[in-house]
């Protein structure tokens, strides 16, 4: 919170900062400096965040620990809102991510949650391939079926623990 607030500060600071120059006309009319343009991720930086919740979400399923996938499942979800704000189209992606999101991993996800509220290892399971294919038929839909993903073979975050602390 108290970071947050600092953050605010500066950007206060710097709109202040910026108006006041932009109030002061030069002299031979050079051009003023462009605005900075706000950093937006693109799809493909996107989709390697879901891959690592895909990950996650897998190995926490298999450590029955129900609130590190309900977690992993959340921001799952929160990112693709994140691609259908940022990324309504794609390219010349004959389907759009706004349209296939809705209709290809909605239900999916909704699945994959219900198996976790339920701590049903086995539910969990066939709803996490689900969601994989989901995946896949999407990058099938747009032009991008070469990224093929699948249940991870291996963790590749020996930093985390995926056990229920004990
Ligand atoms: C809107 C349909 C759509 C859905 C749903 C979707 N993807 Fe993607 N994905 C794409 C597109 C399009 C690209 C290529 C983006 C680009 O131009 O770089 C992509 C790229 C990727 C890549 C390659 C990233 C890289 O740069 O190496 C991975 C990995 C990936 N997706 C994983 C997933 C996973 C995991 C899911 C499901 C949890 C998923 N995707 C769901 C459309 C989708």
């Amino acid at each position: 919170m108290r970071h947050a607030e600092r953050r605010m500060f500066g950007v206060g600071l710097a709109i202040v900062f910026v108006a006041a120059c932009g109030g002061r006309s030069q002299p031979g009319g050079a051009a003023s400096a462009p605005a900075a343009e706000a950093f937006v991720p693109g799809l493909g930086e996107l989709m390697s965040l879901q891959q690592m919740r895909h990950v996650k979400l897998w190995f926490a399923g298999q450590a029955s620990n129900w609130q590190l996938a309900d977690y992993e499942v959340d921001e799952l979800g929160e990112g693709f809102d994140d691609i259908v704000k940022f990324h309504p189209t794609h390219k010349d992606s004959p389907v759009a991510p706004r349209d296939a999101i809705p209709r290809m991993v909605t239900q999916p996800l909704a699945d994959v949650r219900a198996a976790i509220a339920r701590k049903d290892a086995q539910a969990f399971v066939s709803a996490y391939d689900a969601l994989t294919a989901s995946c896949n038929n999407c990058h099938q839909a747009t032009n991008f079926a070469f990224n093929r993903v699948q249940r991870p073979e291996s963790n590749p975050y020996p930093n985390q623990a995926f056990a229920v602390a004990r």
